[in-house]
């Protein structure tokens, strides 16, 4: 494992982005022979099934089938492990130590962006959990995502959440929201990069809080037990960088202005969609991780 420094990776932005997008395991179309494709869903986790019956008023006998076409559908765009085998259906935030404080935080009127929000899946959350839409954000750079959660939630026309396409390694990225956000969510996102892209994306989303203490990012992405600091090449298809506690710290600390409190937390790499066929095996040995962040203003 590389550590932090010795990371040489800097990619041009619009170089980055056509590799990103144009990911398919090195075939035209998105295998699904691969582990982190699974066929079966066993359960949908609880949160998932009150979302469906109770927001997007789907009946019992046609949830399965219409994840199992949302799905395939979002697999042909970009082919993730989070929806290959369902972790989609986790709605992470909610997973989050500090899920409690931001969702009182905007239920209160503060302001949330989702960056990298995929099919927003955090976004139907928090609206779920009686946060006025109004206040919250998405972002994604694939506007595909937008429409396909759009069906998932079935949503299209009620939806009062803003959903954006934007790169966040555009200089003008989301320009119009500079200085206005409280809360920022950073889901299974920063892991995509190297150390060197990650440092451009946090002083790109940290332009865009308010300069005042208390205002905050929270996410999670892969982490390992061990130093942290490796970008590895052949992870589950493409690159994922292993952050530990203190690359998550030291990352906060050169890429923005001002001091962090930053709360972290390691557990095991894990899905709500807990019966999955094939097992969740293909991340890694013990020492990979899942970490839990967040990070305030001081
Ligand atoms: C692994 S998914 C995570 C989705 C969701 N946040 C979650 O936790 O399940 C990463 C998301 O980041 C988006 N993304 C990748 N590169 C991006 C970029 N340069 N700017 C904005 N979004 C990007 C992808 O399209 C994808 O939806």
């Amino acid at each position: 494992m590389a550590a932090v420094n010795e990371i040489p990776t800097s990619v041009d932005s619009s170089e980055k982005v056509a590799e990103t997008l144009n990911f398919t395991n090195g075939k035209n179309k998105a295998s699904r022979d691969v582990a982190w494709y699974q066929p079966e869903l066993k359960q949908i986790p609880e949160t998932a099934k009150q979302i469906f019956q109770n927001y997007s008023k789907i009946s019992d006998d046609e949830i399965f089938k219409h994840i199992y076409r949302v799905r395939d559908e979002a697999w042909e765009i970009l082919p993730y492990v989070c929806v290959g085998c369902f972790r989609f259906l986790d709605f992470p935030a909610s997973l989050s130590p500090a899920y409690p404080e931001v969702l009182e935080r905007v239920r209160a009127g503060e302001t949330l962006l989702d960056m990298g929000c995929g099919l927003g899946q955090d976004i139907r959350k928090y609206v779920y959990d009686g946060a006025p839409a109004d206040n919250l954000i998405g972002v994604d750079v694939e506007s595909r995502f937008h429409d396909l959660g759009y069906e998932l939630f079935k949503d299209r026309d009620t939806l009062k959440a803003r959903l954006v396409t934007g790169d966040v390694f555009e200089d003008d990225f989301l320009s119009e929201f500079r200085g206005k956000i409280d809360i920022i969510f950073v889901g299974s996102f920063l892991h995509l990069f190297t150390y060197e892209q990650q440092i451009k994306i946090m002083a790109h989303v940290t332009k865009l809080l308010k300069n005042r203490k208390g205002s905050m990012i929270f996410g999670r992405h892969m982490a390992t037990a061990q130093a942290g600091g490796a970008f590895n090449t052949s992870a589950t298809g493409w690159s994922l960088y292993y952050h530990s506690p203190e690359t998550i710290n030291q990352l906060l600390e050169s890429s923005s202005e001002g001091k962090w409190d930053v709360e972290t937390k390691l557990i095991p790499y894990s899905t709500a969609s807990t019966v999955v066929e094939k097992g969740m095996t293909w991340q890694g040995g013990n020492d990979i991780k899942q970490m839990y962040f967040s990070a305030k203003k001081l």
